[in-house]
C-alpha cells in the first residue's frame, strides 16, 4: 500500500498529469447515494439511510447478481417477511420492505449508480490475503482497488468518496492516487473515512442508535466540505454530539484499534476462564466483581469456546502487519497474543470433549447446537463451531449439527475436506460423516454429547426441552457449554453431565 508522504484529502481530475487544478470542490447537499458492495455493512447500513432520510436516493451495486436477485426477492406468500435476503439481521425485512422501490434500489448496474450520485460508500471485501507479500496477516484490497478504479473511470461529476469497509492506516492515500490516475478533467473527488462499528444480530439497532458515528477527513476546505455533507446525511437521525469528526487516518486505524481491543477483552476472559476450570473459581463471578469496576465495565467479558466473525482477527492480523512493517516488533507480537489465546481456548474446548468421552469420539455420535460465529446470525465467518466440528471429524466421529439460520449448504462448505493434487489444485472430498438436522432434538437423538457452540436463546433451558434431549440420549449423557450460557445446576439434576467453560471441578475437591 503507498504511503504518501504528504497526502492531499482532496483530488482533482488533471492534477497529476499538471493538465487542470480546479479549485477545490464545495460539494452540494447529498440527494444520492451509490453503496458499491451489497454485503453484510453495505446493505443494512444502506437500507438504515434510505429509511431516515426519505429525501436521499440510496442504489446499492454489487458484481455478484446473485446477491442483487436475493435483495430484490419477492416476500414470503404466507407470512410477507422478506425471508429471501441474502443477510439476516433482525428488523432487516421491514426497513427494506418499507423503502425498496421508493428510495432503496438494488442493482448490478454499478456505473449508472457511480455516475448518478453525490457521495460513494466503498462497502466491498477486503479479506486477509491467502497468498504473495503480508499473506496470512495482510488485508487484501484489490476489491477497494477495482471499486475505486471504477468510480474513476465512469464519474462525470464531482463526489465525496467513502471507506466504509475496514481497511488498512493509509489506505486513503491509495484511493486517491488511483482516482488521480485515471479520472476525467476538472472532476473532484474528497476521500472519507466512515468505518462502521455495526454488530452483526444487532446491526439495524447499532445502526439506528449508534455509540458513535466517526467521519475522518483531511484538514482542507474541501475535505472539511465533505465531512460535513456526511454528517449532515446522519444528523437526519443521530444526535451531532454522537458524530466524532476526526483526522482520516487516526478514523481509519479507529476501527482496527477498537476491535482489536474488543476481542483483547475475551481473550483476557477466555485466559481466565481455563484458570477457573483448574481452580474451581467461576468465570461468571470473576467477570461480574471485575465488570463492577467502572474503569472496567461489564460488556464483552462473557467467556467462550472463543470468538469468531468476519472482523475481529482479520483486523488484529492487519494490525500486526501495520506495526511489523513499521519496525514495532513487540506491538506486533502483543496483539498476535490475542489470536493465539483464541486459538488455543476453541483447542482446548475440543480436546476438554474428547478428553471427557473416555478419550475417544471414534464413531460416537457427537450433536452440534449452533454453528454460527453468534447468536442471531447466519454468519459462520470465522466461526468457532468449525474449528471445533472439524476437530471432531479428524477424531472420526459422527457429528450432527442443528443451527436455526445457517443453511445446510453452508456447514457442508464449511466443513468439507480438500484435497490438493500434484498440480495444486483443490478438490472437495466431501463431508459424510456430518448430518445436518432441522431441530435441536433430532440433531440430539441417540447422541453421546451435546455440544453448545452459538449462543441462540432457544438453546436455553427455558426454551428448549432438555428433559427430553435426556431420554432420548445415550449414557452417560454429556453436554459441554462452549457459550457458558446453560443453567447447570438444572441440567445435573435432569441426569446430565455437564462441562460449562469457565466452571469446574466440583467445589468439593482438594481445594477446599
Ligand atoms: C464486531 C464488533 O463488535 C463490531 O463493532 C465491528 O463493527 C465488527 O466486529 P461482530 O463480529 O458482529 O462485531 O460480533 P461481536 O458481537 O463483536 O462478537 C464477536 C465474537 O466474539 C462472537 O463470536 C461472539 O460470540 C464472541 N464474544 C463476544 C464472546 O465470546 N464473548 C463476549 O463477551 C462477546
Ligand atoms: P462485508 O462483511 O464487508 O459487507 P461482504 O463479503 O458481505 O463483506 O460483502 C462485500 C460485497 O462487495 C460482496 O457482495 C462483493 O460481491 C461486493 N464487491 C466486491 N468488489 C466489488 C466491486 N468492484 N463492485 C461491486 N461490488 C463488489
Amino acid at each position: 500500500m503507498a504511503t504518501a508522504a504528504s497526502p492531499l484529502s482532496t483530488t482533482t481530475l488533471g492534477a497529476a498529469n499538471g493538465t487542470s487544478l480546479a479549485s477545490p470542490g464545495i460539494h452540494p447537499p447529498v440527494r444520492s447515494i451509490c453503496c458499491i458492495g451489497a454485503g453484510y455493512v453495505g446493505g443494512p447500513t444502506c437500507s438504515i439511510i434510505a429509511a431516515r432520510c426519505p429525501h436521499i436516493d440510496v442504489t446499492i451495486v454489487d458484481i455478484n447478481p446473485a446477491r442483487i436477485a436475493a435483495w430484490n426477492s419477492d416476500p414470503d406468500p404466507l407470512t410477507g417477511d422478506l425471508t429471501g435476503l441474502p443477510v439476516f439481521e433482525p428488523g432487516l425485512s421491514d426497513i427494506v420492505k418499507e423503502c425498496r422501490g421508493r428510495n432503496l434500489f438494488f442493482s448490478t448496474d454499478v456505473d449508472e449508480a457511480i455516475r448518478k450520485a453525490d457521495l460513494v460508500f466503498v462497502s466491498v471485501n477486503t479479506p486477509t490475503k491467502k497468498s504473495g507479500v503480508g499473506a496470512g496477516y495482510a488485508a487484501d484490497l484489490h476489491y477497494v482497488e477495482s471499486s475505486t478504479r471504477r468510480i474513476a473511470q465512469v464519474a462525470t461529476s464531482s463526489k465525496i468518496i467513502v471507506e466504509k469497509s475496514t481497511v488498512p492506516c493509509r489506505t486513503a492515500s491509495s484511493m486517491r492516487v488511483i482516482l488521480e490516475s485515471n479520472s476525467r478533467p476538472g472532476i473532484h473527488f474528497d476521500i472519507l473515512s466512515n468505518p462502521e462499528f455495526l454488530a452483526e444480530g444487532t446491526a439495524m439497532r447499532d445502526l439506528q442508535a449508534p455509540d458513535r458515528v466517526l467521519i475522518g477527513s483531511l484538514d482542507t476546505e474541501s475535505g472539511q466540505c465533505a465531512a460535513d455533507r456526511l454528517s449532515e446525511v446522519y444528523e437526519n437521525w443521530v444526535p451531532a454530539e454522537r458524530i466524532y469528526m476526526t483526522g482520516l487516518w487516526s478514523s481509519e486505524l479507529s476501527k482496527l484499534a477498537a476491535n482489536a481491543l474488543l476481542a483483547q477483552r475475551i481473550s483476557s476472559i477466555n485466559s481466565l476462564a481455563a484458570i477457573c476450570e483448574s481452580t474451581g473459581a467461576s468465570i461468571h463471578e470473576v467477570a461480574h466483581a471485575c465488570g463492577l469496576d467502572r474503569r472496567i465495565g461489564p460488556q464483552f467479558l462473557q467467556a467462550s469456546v472463543g470468538f469468531g466473525g468476519s472482523c475481529f482477527q482479520k483486523d488484529i492480523l492487519n494490525l500486526v502487519y501495520l506495526s511489523e512493517s513499521l519496525g514495532l516488533t513487540p506491538v506486533a507480537n502483543y496483539w498476535k497474543q490475542v489470536i493465539e489465546m483464541n486459538e488455543w481456548s476453541k483447542n482446548r474446548f475440543a480436546h476438554k470433549v474428547v478428553q471427557t468421552l473416555f478419550n475417544t469420539i471414534t464413531g460416537k455420535k457427537v450433536a452440534v447446537l449452533g454453528f454460527s460465529f453468534k447468536d442471531n446470525t447466519g454468519d459462520t465467518r470465522e466461526s468457532p463451531a468449525i474449528t471445533v466440528c472439524r476437530f471432531f471429524r479428524r477424531e472420526l466421529a459422527r457429528v450432527s449439527i442443528y443451527d436455526p439460520k445457517v443453511p445446510e449448504a453452508q456447514i457442508h462448505a464449511d466443513l468439507v475436506d480438500r484435497e490438493h493434487d500434484a498440480t495444486g489444485v483443490v478438490a472437495p472430498q466431501g463431508t459424510n460423516n456430518v448430518t445436518v438436522c432441522s431441530s435441536a432434538l433430532e440433531a440430539c437423538k441417540d447422541a453421546e454429547a451435546v455440544v453448545v457452540l452459538s449462543p441462540w436463546r432457544e438453546f436455553r433451558c427455558e426454551n428448549l426441552d432438555w428433559g427430553h434431549i435426556y431420554e432420548n440420549m445415550s449414557k452417560p449423557a454429556f453436554v459441554f457449554d462452549g457459550r457458558a450460557m446453560l443453567d447447570a445446576e438444572k441440567l445435573k439434576k435432569i441426569g446430565f453431565k455437564v462441562h460449562a467453560v469457565g466452571t469446574g471441578p466440583e467445589k468439593t475437591d482438594a481445594w477446599l
